[in-house]
């Protein structure tokens, strides 16, 4: 039987509603917060909380009406239950929880990462197990979906995501926020050569990668071009941002080269990597990816940008393959705050501005 779910996200800075059904988003609503943030330099929990707190309402009405179904022509409501800044997952989860006693739906707590996780089935119909890169403002892991419910995390960032990188690297360059796609249109013009960037943890074994040190780069050489020539010009900035997406694009190439490895030793029948996450929104690192694939005669799956970056599409679709399996929560869903997908694995240090890193 096709399942339709109403899917709830309010993880980090995203309040986001959408309804699913099988695999056809028939509506995907995200209201951001970016502009609330702003003079913050990084999501405040309290200011995301209170902003999901007041716009869940309306972007879940948004969302139902688009899709032309009322709540009792659904199936179930998936929640993302964590990972994420506490306050804005209780808002969705509460939020959840009212809907389910209501109108007696079942209920479907889901992480947030299996959400990313599982879109290239959503959107792709990718067969398990396949390899996934999650980078973003917030994550940076490679995993290995085997099931809807069995994730091998085989490396991760031990410091910041590429995307809070980005993010910092421009805020040092006084470049605009999202730093991401202002560094990349600035590296166009630069000659990647000029500073020499170090590529933390290139060398070391396995597929653990570590952002930070790249960001403290960035910020020295720029104090030195600043204490020569009292100030950056355009070809300054062009070059440290060109130096500095190159250091990353070559450490997630020849990490993920690695993840690759060992991937393949298990044999799928089809060979598929995808990726999820604002930052594989760049160029740059998706062509180098995508290289990589082609080495390795697998396919590359980059889904639709709307569906990478943090939506409630991906929740309702999790949902749907919990709901599937048989999963159910009841109104005793708690909200957690950190929640690795892979249990077996050691956990990742540290929470950065956009929340849990694991
Ligand atoms: O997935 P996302 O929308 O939000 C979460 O972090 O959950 O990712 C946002 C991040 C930001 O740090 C942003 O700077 C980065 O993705 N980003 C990019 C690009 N576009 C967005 N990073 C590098 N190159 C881009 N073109
Ligand atoms: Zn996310």
């Amino acid at each position: 039987m096709t399942l339709t779910l109403l899917g709830i996200e309010s993880s980090c800075d995203d309040t986001a509603a959408a309804v699913v059904r099988g695999t056809d988003v028939l509506a995907s609503v995200v209201y951001g917060q970016t502009a609330l943030h702003a003079d913050f330099g990084g999501v405040v929990p309290e200011i995301a909380a209170r902003a999901h707190a007041e716009k869940l309402d309306l972007c879940i009405e948004e969302a139902l009406q688009k899709s032309g179904l009322t709540l009792p022509e659904l199936d179930g409501i998936a929640v993302t239950a964590g990972p994420g800044l506490i306050g804005g997952v209780l808002s969705g989860v509460m939020c959840a929880k009212g809907l389910s006693a209501a109108t007696g739906l079942p209920l479907i707590g889901v992480n947030h990462l299996a959400g990313h996780a599982l879109t290239p089935r959503l959107t792709d119909q990718v067969p398990y197990p396949y390899l996934m890169l999650l980078v973003s403002g917030g994550h940076c892991q490679f995993l290995i979906a085997e099931s809807h419910d069995t994730y091998q995390r085989i490396g991760g960032t031990i410091d910041d995501a590429p995307g809070e990188a980005f993010d910092k690297t421009a805020r040092i360059l006084g470049l605009p926020q999202p730093g991401g796609p202002s560094v990349e249109k600035a590296a166009a013009a630069g000659n990647a050569k000029r500073f020499k960037l170090p590529r933390p943890l290139l060398n070391q074994p396995g597929c653990d990668m570590s952002f930070s040190g790249l960001k403290t780069a960035i910020l020295r050489a720029r104090d030195s071009v600043v204490a020569e020539k009292g100030g950056l010009t355009p070809q300054d900035q062009a070059d440290l941002c060109a130096g500095f997406q190159s250091a990353v694009t070559d450490v997630l190439i020849e990490k993920t080269r690695r993840a690759m490895q060992a991937y393949l030793a298990l044999n799928p029948e089809k060979r598929s990597f995808a990726i999820a996450g604002g930052v594989a929104a760049n160029g740059a690192i998706r062509d180098g990816l995508m290289q990589v694939c082609a080495e390795l005669d697998t396919d590359f799956v980059a889904p639709p940008l709307n569906l990478c970056t943090d939506n409630a599409a991906m929740i309702a679709y999790a949902g749907i393959e919990m709901m599937q399996a048989g999963h159910r929560d009841d109104l005793t869903l708690s909200a957690r705050p950190r929640w690795p997908l892979d249990q077996r694995a050691a956990p990742m240090l540290g929470s950065g501005k956009k929340g849990a890193k694991a």
